[in-house]
């Protein structure tokens, strides 16, 4: 008997999700000039305050992906809604400016990010189209700045900063905005090892104040750092899987499939080894 009320106390405090999904897409297609499909029918929610890894392999349709959850491009097939309106009226900018207001892409390459002569004024871009304010502009860039813990950078220009730097100072001019949610295109993709851990911090503090934050990688190193959801992109281009980063990371023939571990096998002395590799193999 008391077993039986503690169980149905426990189902009852259970989290339900009552809230609506941030982006809702059904069967969502994306083809390049006619003829080079990227994604090939992604079913996918996500809701708010979620921290989710986009895993694939190179080619999988990662930045597509993220291009369609940033209104940069539309669907050509399948439904798609991000924060309740339909993307087709954000990518062709009718809802362009309120939506990114609320929603940030940090694209892989930050130099297509920082135009301006130093970091202080890219990070400022975006509140000064906004119309705010020089002092509420300061505000704003200060603290994205010290999200980053790039503040000493502040004068220097872009193109005298390191790859983690740069990265860094992207993701600030970005958060400038205040975004509800951040897209985050291979973050650590060519950064040394020190550097690839500072970032997965600054990302996993940022989770913390409650964004929805959606990463893409390859690697799978950082997973466990950045996410509490990973999905999987197939080289089919649609969702293989979907799981907690314990299940995704502990299904071997799964990551095999999805290309982003593989096996290697070679011979010593007449006997065969067999090894899982992660990422690039190089000989
Ligand atoms: N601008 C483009 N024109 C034509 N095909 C493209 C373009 N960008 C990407 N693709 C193709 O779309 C597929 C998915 O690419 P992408 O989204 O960049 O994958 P990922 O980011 O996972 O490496 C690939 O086959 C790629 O060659
Ligand atoms: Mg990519």
């Amino acid at each position: 008997m008391t077993v039986l009320a503690e169980r149905i106390e426990v189902a009852d405090i259970a989290p339900t999700r009552t809230d609506d999904p941030i982006f809702h897409l059904r069967g969502v297609k994306y083809v390049y000039n006619g003829r080079h499909t990227a994604l090939d029918g992604i079913d996918l929610d996500v809701w708010p305050g979620e921290q989710v890894v986009l895993l694939g392999a190179n080619g999988s349709g990662k930045s597509t992906l993220l291009k369609l959850l940033d209104g940069i491009y539309a669907p050509n097939e399948g439904t798609m809604t991000a924060l309740g309106s339909d993307i087709a009226a954000v990518a062709s900018g009718t809802d362009s400016f309120r939506f990114h207001r609320r929603v940030g892409l940090v694209f892989q390459d930050p130099d297509v990010q920082l135009f301006c002569a130093t970091v202080f004024d890219d990070v400022a871009f975006g509140p000064l189209q906004l119309g705010m304010t020089q002092a509420d502009v300061k505000e704003r860039v200060d603290e994205s700045l010290a999200q980053m813990d790039i503040a000493h950078l502040a004068q220097r220009a872009p193109f005298e900063l390191s790859g983690g730097e740069k990265k860094r100072a992207a993701i600030a001019s970005v958060l400038s905005l205040r975004p509800d949610v951040l897209l985050l295109d291979e973050p650590t993709a060519s950064l040394d090892p020190r550097t690839k851990w500072v970032l997965v911090e600054l990302i996993r503090a940022l989770g913390r104040d409650g964004r929805t934050i959606i990463t893409t990688t390859h690697e799978l190193e950082i997973v466990p750092g950045i996410a509490g959801r990973v999905v999987v992109l197939g080289e089919d281009r649609r969702v293989l899987a979907d799981g907690t980063p314990d299940e995704i990371l502990g299904d071997r023939d799964l990551l095999l499939r999805a290309n982003l571990i593989h096996e290697h096998r070679h011979q010593h002395d007449g006997v065969v080894h067999e090894h899982d590799h992660e990422g690039d193999h190089h000989p």
